[in-house]
């Protein structure tokens, strides 16, 4: 379809679509001196269709599809196969990840392609007797899950596709044949210490991503053949190539050789799954969230309705504002991490977790003048391995996915043939009650390893609507627990600081996820006087500032949209 053409066809469509608006921004404050992005980027601006990724082409091949006709379905899956090519430390194929979809007529939809334990995982498989940690959740075959992405990208476009689905990774297979160019943060990647050695142990990552035994460098040219062929295969035969055909048999030859457990009965036997969507509600606008294997919806609620019932927040830039939202966080992962798992596994009291009674007498145990007790916690990595894609089509449907290999390049195995890293994401489950993850989260029994399993996630894919039901925000973001918080800030930002899109994902963040029991804070994020007030009243900050989240998003406006890639990782929006 021609351009012009599209645009007549989005301009027809207008009438039903998407510009609506209801978050209108007052904020005349200003971000601490020394703060990175104290002068906020500015939001691409468009009519009608948007798209937002860690990836600039994987967000120009998004916005093709769109011009095409096709809708924010089609758009997020053509996106998603590109970022496998573009961003291999993210994945996705041999990951998995969640879907947030608002359609034009106003129904919402949640799909769940988590990973599963494979039937031969054991609660203790990375234990010894003793129960100290002889295997690695983290790096190796045995980390893998039994990937979901290809079967949740297949069953999206099944459902509410328009275009054909080989039309969909097309641009995927051209950047994995013809190369691309890898820029300044997708080489640095690469060039991270830690990842050179995990991705060094393993010679099909080797032979995929290094020349000469060197990893790639800003300019080299990453050419993925294997790749490409195994895009290939799932373009012309769909999710069965990766689950029943060769590239299932590739990957249980790659087990085999790397002494991992998934059998080709695990990945026949994957499904991605409808659930039911989290719903609530934040002080008049409604909040369409990931419910549980994913812990991300409940726990934004959870985080949200203690604000709520706080009252009016003090104002951005207050130590009273950073103790307030502190202490909602703490509460919501205190049960996060006590009660969530797999909803086909454990029985989850979550009416009462997302419920305004329970948020009101969480509130009231906050003190206004002192933080709750503090206990120290382990060193926490940072990573670019989950990523967030953020459509507004043409029609107004919404679509928000994280998709993860969990830590950088996953379990750091490439699957020998097939060319994709596969995912570590046993090791959001819990290795041992009491002992933190990856991520520093100390879990408990409702998320144990057992076979077919979904392990709990941090991810939030989210949709906002605003009071009279219109769409206002599609985001979410990467980082592990900090999705959470970092979503929760964004959403807040809007609504109760009144700041533009860009200003409320350039604002500086705060986390807390109760143990490790500290302040986790940006560089430059927390000034000295904020930070005196708040030790004065209990709160131990972490030696070391991280980066928390990377909140990519699209916000309905009155006269439009705006998309916006979170500064703190360099992707891009694109849109028209
Ligand atoms: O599902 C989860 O919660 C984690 N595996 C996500 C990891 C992550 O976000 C790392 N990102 N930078």
């Amino acid at each position: 379809m021609s351009r012009a053409w599209a645009l007549a066809l989005a301009a027809l469509l207008a009438g039903c679509g998407a510009p609506a608006g209801g978050l209108r921004a007052t904020w005349r404050g200003t971000f601490p001196v020394p703060w990175r992005f104290a002068a906020p980027p500015a939001p691409v601006a468009g009519r009608y269709a948007m798209v937002v990724s860690d990836e600039p082409i994987a967000s120009a091949v998004g916005d093709t599809i769109l011009l095409k006709g096709g809708n924010a379905i089609d758009a997020a899956v053509a996106t998603a196969f590109a970022l496998e090519v573009v961003l291999p430390q993210a994945g996705n194929i041999g990951g998995g990840g969640f879907l947030v979809y608002r359609a034009a007529d106003g129904r919402p939809y949640t799909l769940d392609f988590r990973e599963t334990a494979p039937a031969a995982s054991t609660p203790t498989m990375y234990l010894d007797s003793a129960g100290h940690e002889i295997h690695s959740s983290i790096t190796g075959a045995l980390s893998a899950g039994v990937p979901g992405s290809v079967a949740g990208l297949w069953e999206m476009h099944r459902r509410f596709g328009r275009l054909p689905w080989r039309e969909l990774i097309a641009p995927a297979i051209a950047l994995a044949r013809r190369g691309v160019v890898l820029d300044a943060p997708r080489a640095a990647a690469f060039d991270d210490s830690i990842n050179r050695a995990r991705l060094g142990r393993f010679p099909s990552s080797v032979a995929t991503y290094f020349r000469n035994g060197r990893p790639p460098v800003e300019g080299d040219t990453l050419v993925q053949p294997d790749l490409a062929r195994t895009l290939e295969l799932i373009a012309d035969s769909g999710a069965d190539a990766f689950y029943r055909g060769s590239i299932a048999r590739a990957i249980v030859a790659e087990m085999r050789r790397s002494g991992g457990i998934i059998t080709a009965a695990d990945l026949a036997g994957y499904r991605a799954k409808w659930r039911a969507p989290l719903e609530t509600t934040y002080r008049g606008y409604h909040i369409i969230g990931m419910p549980p294997p994913s812990s991300g919806g409940v726990t934004v609620a959870e985080i949200l309705n203690i604000l709520e019932a706080w009252g009016p927040l003090p104002r951005f830039g207050s130590a009273m504002l950073l103790h307030v939202e502190l202490e909602a966080m703490r509460r919501a992962f205190e049960d996060r991490n006590a009660y969530l798992g797999d909803p086909d596994f454990v029985t989850m009291p979550l009416a009462r977790l997302t419920g305004k009674a329970y948020a009101e007498s969480l509130s009231r145990t906050i003190d206004p003048n002192r933080a709750s007790p503090s206990v120290a916690g382990p060193a926490m990595p940072e990573g670019h391995h989950t990523t967030q894609l953020s459509v507004v089509d043409p029609e107004g449907n919404a679509v928000s996915i994280t998709t993860t290999l969990n830590d950088d390049f996953g379990s750091a195995v490439t699957v020998a043939g097939a060319g994709f890293l596969l995912n570590d994401e046993m090791d959001d489950f819990t290795s041992r009650p009491g002992v933190p993850n990856l991520y520093g989260l100390v879990q408990g029994e409702a998320n144990a390893i057992a076979p077919g399993k979904r392990m709990l996630s941090a991810m939030a894919p989210t949709i906002v609507l605003d009071p009279r039901g219109r769409p206002v925000l599609v985001t979410g973001s990467p980082g592990g627990p900090r999705i959470i918080t970092a979503v929760e800030q964004v959403i807040s930002n809007l609504i109760d600081q009144r700041m533009t899109l860009a200003q409320a994902v350039s604002a500086p963040r705060i986390h807390d996820q109760a143990l490790p029991d500290s302040v986790f804070w940006e560089r430059g994020g927390v000034t000295p006087d904020q930070r005196r007030v708040l030790e004065a009243m209990g709160y131990a900050f972490r030696a070391h500032p991280i980066v928390i989240g990377d909140v990519n998003s699209v916000l309905v406006t009155p006269t439009g949209l705006e998309g916006l890639a979170d500064p703190r990782r360099g992707g891009a929006a694109a849109g028209w």
